[in-house]
């Protein structure tokens, strides 16, 4: 083996991701050396249970509960501990004692990203966050270096694996939530709180990352509109399917150029030339014959589409330990190499710090669920409202649901939408409800890729 320079690597976590990290590091030595151009020496793990049992075999006196001990020394500091503290603390501590930073922790990069980026920029190091987004996919490297000389114009993808292993499993299998939650779970790919995962908080934040970098501009989490998966049940699921769909949790960060100034539009919310941009995420119905529409189990995939580049796509697993430790390794030697070589670091930019538009302010089209009496005008009335609303119409079926004796039926109204303005549907739907001809808004999905 060549005599490189040797790194010193102190690895902060050993659960799914950092165990698998450890192991890499020490089964493929010789392959990252060469790549990175050092050596790069584990010199210990931080963990919280010395007792507790590992995914791989480490050795034990590696490990340690004091991270921050670890940290002395340190050339590249792995941040798999998860959370905000001590994680926070323990990376500023090791960016300002001079080394360059690797971490998966888009709950951290979320709410403390321009403190981290801020405080590498102060001393010259590098943080590294690749696993931070959708797992094992490049995704952060293409929006920060290969797209660097193009616009971004639109990111839409499945960007949690967990909630797309549960949502598959129910449509493919006509499985329960709770049960394939469990075994999302059991597998490693759920947060250590599955809560981040299904109500949306993961996505949220890794939507946060991905349009801060495609935008040049510092998304603050609570600027992205979310929505989970909890309230999607089977019956959603066999509509969905029955009407030519699937349902995704996805998420969609997109400029707005010429923003439209409607309803009435706060000069805050966009640039004097009208630029701003809109970062959410929710459960939408999906075309069948759409890409994102095959991408099952803990997979993620990754659409941007870029004004030079054109569309690309970005497929593979989003989630588990080995999986995820493939891209932090890929970390590890960006950060060898840059710590040998010095120099400026990969920089954050947020040169144009885009405002960050309403849900209610964003047009797409939709599908509304409604059930009603079976009776003469209903549905000229429904259509009505609809109309008054400014919500036009592409497709409506009706089925018959129920038919007591002697009693009118009940019948089901999927109406599909043209695009609309979010606000203007949610009050169309509000009218409805109240309209006394509705009996029970079933359930309002948009529609993304159609
Ligand atoms: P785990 O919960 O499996 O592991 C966390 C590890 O950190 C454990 O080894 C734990 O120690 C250690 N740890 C936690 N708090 C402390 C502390 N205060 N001091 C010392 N050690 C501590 O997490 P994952 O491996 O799943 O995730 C790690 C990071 O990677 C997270 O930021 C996550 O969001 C991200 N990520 C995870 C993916 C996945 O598929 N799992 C995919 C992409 C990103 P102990 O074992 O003793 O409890
Ligand atoms: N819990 C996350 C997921 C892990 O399911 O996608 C990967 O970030």
């Amino acid at each position: 083996m060549t005599d490189y320079r040797r790194l010193r690597v102190a690895l902060l976590g050993a659960g799914a991701v950092g165990s698998q990290v450890a192991d890499l590091l020490r089964k493929h030595a010789d392959e990252l050396a060469d790549r990175a151009g050092a050596a790069l020496d584990l010199v210990g793990i931080a963990v919280r249970n010395l007792d507790a049992p590992r995914d791989a075999d480490l050795p034990q006196e590696l490990f340690t509960t004091d991270p921050e001990a670890l940290l002395v020394g340190s050339d590249i500091v792995i941040e798999l501990m998860g959370g905000i503290e001590p994680a926070r603390t323990n990376i500023l501590q090791a960016l300002n004692a001079g080394a360059d930073v690797v971490t998966a922790n888009k709950a951290l990069l979320a709410t403390h990203g321009p403190e981290i980026f801020d405080a590498a920029d102060q001393v010259g190091a590098s943080v590294y966050y690749e696993a931070a987004a959708a797992g094992a996919i490049p995704i952060i490297r293409p929006l920060r270096d290969s797209l660097a000389g193009d616009r971004v114009k639109r990111i839409m993808g499945i960007v949690n694996g967990t909630t797309n292993y549960i949502l598959d499993r129910m449509d493919r299998e006509g499985s329960e939530f709770a049960d394939v939650l469990a075994d999302a779970q059991s597998l490693g790919y759920a947060e250590a709180d599955p809560t981040a995962d299904i109500e949306g908080y993961d996505a949220a934040q890794k939507a946060a990352i991905l349009a801060s970098l495609a935008f040049h501009t510092a998304v603050p989490l609570d600027a992205v509109h979310r929505e989970g998966i909890t309230k999607i049940d089977k019956q959603m699921m066999d509509a969905a399917r029955h009407a030519g769909f699937v349902i995704k949790l996805l998420a969609v960060c997109e400029r707005l150029e010429g923003a439209p100034r409607y309803p009435a539009e706060p000069a805050a919310e966009v640039t004097a030339d009208g630029e701003a941009i809109s970062v959410r995420v929710y459960p939408a119905l999906v075309p069948r014959d759409h890409p994102l529409a095959s991408v099952h189990g803990a997979n993620n995939a990754v659409f941007v589409e870029a004004e030079a580049a054109g569309s690309l796509m970005f497929y593979g697993a989003g989630a588990g330990g080995v999986q995820t430790a493939s891209a932090v390794l890929g970390d590890v030697v960006s950060a060898a190499r840059r710590h040998i070589a010095g120099g400026v670091g990969v920089g954050e930019s947020t040169r144009a710090n885009l405002p960050v538009v309403p849900i209610g302010r964003v047009t797409t089209s939709y599908q509304i669920t409604l059930e009603v009496d079976d009776r003469p005008g209903v549905l000229a009335t429904v259509a009505g409202i609809l109309s008054e609303g400014r919500v036009s119409i592409a497709t409506v079926e009706q089925t018959i649901v129920a038919e007591p004796n002697g009693d009118a039926g009940r019948a089901r109204i999927v109406i599909g939408t043209h695009r609309a303005v979010e606000q203007d549907l949610s009050d169309t739907v509000d009218r409805l409800a109240s309209s006394g001809v509705v009996d029970r808004v079933v359930s309002v999905l948009r529609v993304e890729g159609d």
